[in-house]
Parts: C-alpha cells; sequence; structure tokens
C-alpha cells in the first residue's frame, strides 16, 4: 500500500438509465467511506451525468465522463465537450479506454489531444493502457504499454501529469472474468510509473496514481490494492450493483 490517496472508479460504460441511476445513488447515500482515505467516482454515460451531479447530495462521490471530444464548440455532431463537462461540475473524464480504441478507432494522437483539452478545461484526465492477449502472450505488455503513455502524456507538464489518473487495464481482462493476478497488475503498473520517471522524475512518478481494471471484484479488490504501485480500481461490471460496488469500498 503506497501513500498516494486510492480511486476507485465505476464504468457503467453504455448501463443504466436515469430511474436506475437516481436508485443506485439512493443505495448508496451515506455509505461511502471518508474521502480522508479513498476518492471514489462513477463514471457514466454523458446524459447521466449531470443527474449524478445533481442527485449525489453530501455523498463524498466524484462523477467521471467516459469519454470527451478534444474541442469546446463547433460542427462536430454528437460530442461532447470538455468545457461542457467542467462548466456541470464533472470532475474526471476517461480517455483512450480499449473499447473506445478498438470500435471507434481512437489513436494516440486523438487521446493526446483530449487529455490537453481536458486539461485546459479543468477537468482530470482518467487515461486507460493495456494491452490485448495476443500481446500479453508474446511478452511484449511493457514494451506496448509504455509506448501508449508516453504517446498519451506527450507535451504535458509535470504538474499535471502528476494530478492525473492513469488506469491499466489489460484487456484481456476486462469484462472476461480473468483478472490479471495482484503480481502481474503490480509489475505492469510499475512498467507505467516507470514510464511516468522517465519522462517526468521522481516526484511526479510518486506523485502520479495508477488504477488496474479488468474483471476487479470485491472479493480480489483487497489483494490488488495492497500492491506498492496499484492506487485504486476501474471497474465495469462489479460497479453496476450498489451492493456490489460498496463491496469494494469495504477494505476503507
Ligand atoms: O473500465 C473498466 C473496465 O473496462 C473493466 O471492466 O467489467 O472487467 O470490470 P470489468
Amino acid at each position: 500500500m503506497s501513500s498516494r490517496k486510492p480511486i476507485i472508479a465505476g464504468n457503467w460504460k453504455l448501463n443504466k438509465n436515469l430511474k436506475e441511476t437516481l436508485a443506485f445513488l439512493a443505495e448508496i447515500d451515506g455509505k461511502l467511506p471518508s474521502e480522508d482515505k479513498v476518492e471514489v467516482a462513477i463514471a457514466a454515460p454523458a446524459m447521466y451525468l449531470i443527474p449524478l451531479v445533481h442527485h449525489r447530495g453530501n455523498n463524498p462521490l466524484k462523477v467521471s465522463a467516459e469519454n470527451v471530444y478534444f474541442e469546446n464548440s463547433g460542427a462536430f455532431t454528437g460530442e461532447t465537450s470538455p468545457k461542457a463537462l467542467a462548466d456541470e461540475g464533472i470532475e474526471y473524464s476517461i480517455i483512450g479506454h480499449s473499447e473506445r480504441r478498438e470500435y471507434f478507432h481512437e489513436t494516440d494522437e486523438d487521446i493526446n489531444k483530449k487529455a490537453h483539452a481536458l486539461f485546459a478545461a479543468g477537468v482530470t484526465p482518467i487515461l486507460c493502457c493495456g494491452e490485448t492477449l495476443e500481446t500479453f502472450e508474446a511478452g511484449k505488455t511493457a514494451e506496448w504499454v509504455s509506448g501508449q503513455i508516453e504517446a498519451g502524456l506527450k507535451g504535458l507538464t509535470a504538474e499535471q501529469v502528476s494530478s492525473m489518473v492513469i488506469a491499466y487495464e489489460p484487456i484481456w481482462a476486462i469484462g472476461t472474468g480473468k483478472t490479471a493476478t495482484a503480481e502481474i497488475a503490480d509489475e505492469t503498473c510499475g512498467v507505467v510509473r516507470s514510464v511516468v520517471e522517465k519522462l517526468y522524475g521522481k516526484n511526479v512518478s510518486e506523485a502520479v496514481r495508477i488504477q488496474y481494471g479488468g474483471s476487479v471484484k470485491p472479493e480480489t479488490v483487497e489483494e490488488l490494492m495492497s500492491k506498492e504501485n496499484i492506487d485504486g480500481a476501474l471497474v465495469g461490471g462489479a460497479s453496476l450493483q450498489a451492493a456490489s460496488f460498496l463491496g469494494l469500498l469495504d477494505i476503507y
């Protein structure tokens, strides 16, 4: 366990409607651990971000977009801007999730532009990286993930990188029930940290928070969070029901 404050974030992906969003908030009301111990966030589809902000009440719950565009206005049908997120009090946005890279053909360059645009608007990025099963089995995880991180962080300042979140999500562990062992997850989060150290130095690499994501469950979260390089989790399936989301937070 490191001295960095962990961040446990649910990623609802394309799930839930407004009624279910409000029911979830009602179920977790008053049950989140203290902000002193852990930061808690939910990433939701764009149309439920404002309800989450307006109905989170006094719960220490941060709200995150699942994606964002890199322009703040103009003829970009269907997009959500960093400024819109900032204006509505949304604290985070995931960028570069493997599902965005795979199904929507997002490139490292797009993702880097999104990181810059988010910081300019005052929203904190959660930058995702992670390798396919093929890359993992070929022993090329470190090389692959390092490339994604170098490209994603390009041109960001040390101060920005210190304040952001990086999520290591091996694609082969997402939604498959196969959590990477805590050792593998820690090792690759350590690779990410060493890339940050190479680019920005020790102080920045010791400040940046690195989450693990991929089939994290209440039963596996404690061991993962005990690892030196893992500062939180980005959780899909197990964040959808309030009971299991709260279960992820039991250790705090
Ligand atoms: O961003 C979270 C994610 O991709 C992991 O999903 O369902 O394996 O926890 P899941």
